[in-house]
């Protein structure tokens, strides 16, 4: 097990939040635990998880279902920002998320040999690597590793709401540099433009904006990779440019023409999935590559995407 530096992540992520998300994340796995007298019991949601596999399979559906989870589409994009200085014209964003990569062993392979053959200048994954939310995250950290050995370029990503602040180490070895309510500048042809992240909105709450953007000057250009689109109002007022997230994996069982039964997200139904504006921000919320609960998509293809940023 990797040795986790918590003084470390407390100066990056900031000593209020990374308090919260460590008595959240405990919090969270006694409620799972729980005595046996609450509804939220571990147990309760493996059986109605097991119902639900269950009954797809009775009705014929689950291999279906299985095997549009499996068939992860390249999803081309072309993204028109406002200010985007000229250099970045044309600059590609591989941009990967939710793989949940320990709940399909398949998986790996299937993402490798899709990204293998792309090109691009910057990666990004916008979290949950972990398919469940409290147990070992040694596993899908190590695939998420192995699969990092195949991203050509620099790659930057923030943590979901399945994932632990425990990840952060072994996915740094690893080469995933994560953003803590942290940014990074990058430079191409000698113009400058600004990564933030912030880590999960949705469940710790641990976001925190202002420390992202801490020295971002107001007039630069920025992008944001937050795990749900949920906070795409504060970040539209807080001058970011594009906003990139996941989350939502569009709905994953969705009907015909793909509307979606449930996307767990509060925010406007048009930040659900794929492309967005909100203000003069425009936004992004991937379909997610990997499933979430039961390993089954349908109306509701996986993706990767490569963005193309666009000066408008
Ligand atoms: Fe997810």
């Amino acid at each position: 097990m990797a040795d986790v530096d918590y003084k470390q992540l407390e100066e990056r992520l900031g000593r209020q939040l990374l308090a919260q998300r460590l008595k959240i994340q405990t919090h969270h796995v006694a409620r799972l635990f729980g005595n046996g007298k609450v509804w939220f019991h571990i147990e309760h949601i493996r059986t109605l998880h097991r119902i639900i596999r269950n009954t797809l399979k009775a009705t014929g559906l689950y291999w279906r279902g299985h095997h549009n989870a499996l068939a992860v589409r390249v999803n081309f994009q072309e993204l028109f920002c406002a200010d985007l200085p000229e250099a970045f014209d044309g600059y590609r964003l591989l941009h990967i998320s939710d793989t949940h990569i320990d709940g399909n062993p398949e998986l790996i392979d299937i993402l490798t040999k899709l990204i293998e053959p792309l090109e691009y200048d910057l990666c990004v994954i916008t979290g949950d690597f972990r398919e469940g939310t409290f147990e070992d995250y040694e596993t899908p950290t190590r695939r998420m590793v192995e699969l990092r050995r195949h991203i050509k370029t620099a790659t930057f990503a923030i943590l979901g709401n399945h994932d632990a602040i425990e990840m952060v180490p072994m996915l740094e070895a690893g080469g995933i540099r994560l953003l803590l309510n942290e940014h990074v500048a990058l430079e191409n042809h000698g113009e400058k433009i600004w990564l933030a992240g912030v880590d999960d909105p949705h469940y710790y709450e641990t976001d925190n904006l202002d420390k992202a953007l801490e020295n971002v000057p107001e007039n630069g250009f920025k992008i944001l990779l937050a795990h749900s689109p949920e906070i795409c109002r504060k970040a539209a007022f807080a001058s970011i440019n594009l906003y990139l997230c996941g989350h939502t994996h569009a709905g994953q069982i969705c009907l015909p023409g793909g509307r979606p039964l449930l996307t767990n997200s509060k925010c406007p139904r048009k930040c659900h999935s794929g492309q967005w504006s909100f203000e003069e921000m425009t936004g992004y919320t991937s379909r997610g590559a990997g499933t979430s609960s039961v390993a089954v998509r349908f109306n509701c293809p996986p993706e990767i995407t490569v963005h193309t940023l666009r000066r408008t």
